[in-house]
């Protein structure tokens, strides 16, 4: 049982084993709600559609109560503090917040300045964290491959702006994957050798031999002008194809947080190939995933 869920590095091995157990119980059917009744608010500042629909179903199918916080209609456009906002959430009712935000680490400044025991999910912070994503493409990993241990895993594409990147790399470091990161020089975040991590500009040599490939979109939203400028040519050196990928990393698992932009990163034929299933399969065990962390907080009993 937890509070909140903020970032993969203030988990241990065990918690994430045990959340990824609960989810396979929630995939197989064979674990019950614990938080029945209980309220969950849905506020997103950035557009969505995996995150919020698989945590909104989530929620629905715990038997949670769910407020879809509409933050154009909401009273922060009447200047109303983040701090004003969720004390009057807590005292509406409201349990837990499942809360997306372009603002790096905005939870833990929301938990400093608010003083009620009001429950937080990350559901993604700028470039920062999104920790239910690795949880989610952890799962998927395993179902694939049986353990990362020792595993090569590629994360190609836009790793500057990726909370995901940074939210796998912490969780696949912690059970023992070998991981590589492939970006262009405009992609990749300042002092990379804090990374701790292979750095590759070439995408080929980067998936030679992976066991998973994991592709990242272009985060056009979050590109200054000169990274603008400089990423135009950027599919044709790190566009994935079927022939790419059966060429250098024949037995490897395509994967892809979404949302996917196709022939930007990844073909259209790769995508829609058997290889491209995956990137679907990850979609659905982030409903099982939401469902083990949503139900964490407030406590299981295994049927
Ligand atoms: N992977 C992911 O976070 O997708 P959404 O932005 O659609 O939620």
């Amino acid at each position: 049982m937890f509070n909140h869920l903020i970032d993969i590095e203030r988990l241990s091995t065990e918690e994430i084993s045990d959340i990824i157990s609960t989810a396979q119980a929630f995939k197989k059917d064979t674990i019950t709600s614990s938080a029945k009744g209980k309220t969950a608010c849905l506020m997103f500042f950035e557009n969505s559609t995996r995150t919020h629909c698989s945590f909104e179903l989530a929620a629905k199918k715990l038997k949670m109560h769910v407020l879809n916080f509409d933050i154009g209609a909401s009273s922060f456009s009447k200047g109303e503090s983040i701090k004003d906002t969720f004390e009057n959430l807590y005292f509406i009712g409201v349990d837990a917040v499942i809360l997306r935000h372009s603002e790096n680490k905005i939870i833990d400044r929301i938990l400093e300045n608010i003083s009620y025991p009001l429950k937080f999910v990350n559901a993604g912070d700028g470039n920062c964290a999104h920790p239910t994503q690795a949880l989610l493409d952890y799962m998927t990993m395993l179902e694939k491959i049986g353990s990362v241990e020792g595993k090569k895993i590629v994360i190609a594409g836009d790793v500057a702006h990726s909370r995901v990147a940074k939210s796998n790399l912490a969780l696949l470091k912690k059970f023992g994957a070998e991981v590589h990161f492939c970006a262009p020089e405009y992609f990749m975040p300042e002092n990379p050798e804090k990374f701790n991590v292979i750095w590759h500009d070439n995408l080929e040599e980067a998936i030679s031999g992976a066991d998973v490939v994991m592709l990242l979109r272009v985060q056009n939203e979050r590109l200054d002008s000169e990274t603008v400028k400089k990423c135009g040519n950027y599919s044709d050196k790190y566009k994935l194809s079927s022939e790419i990928l059966n060429k250098y990393a024949p037995n490897a698992v395509l994967m892809h947080p979404g949302p996917v932009n196709r022939e930007v990163e990844i073909t259209s034929e790769l995508l829609d190939s058997t290889k491209g299933v995956t990137i679907l399969e990850q979609a659905r065990n982030g409903l099982f995933v939401r469902m083990a962390v949503l139900n964490k907080m407030f406590g299981e009993k295994d049927e």
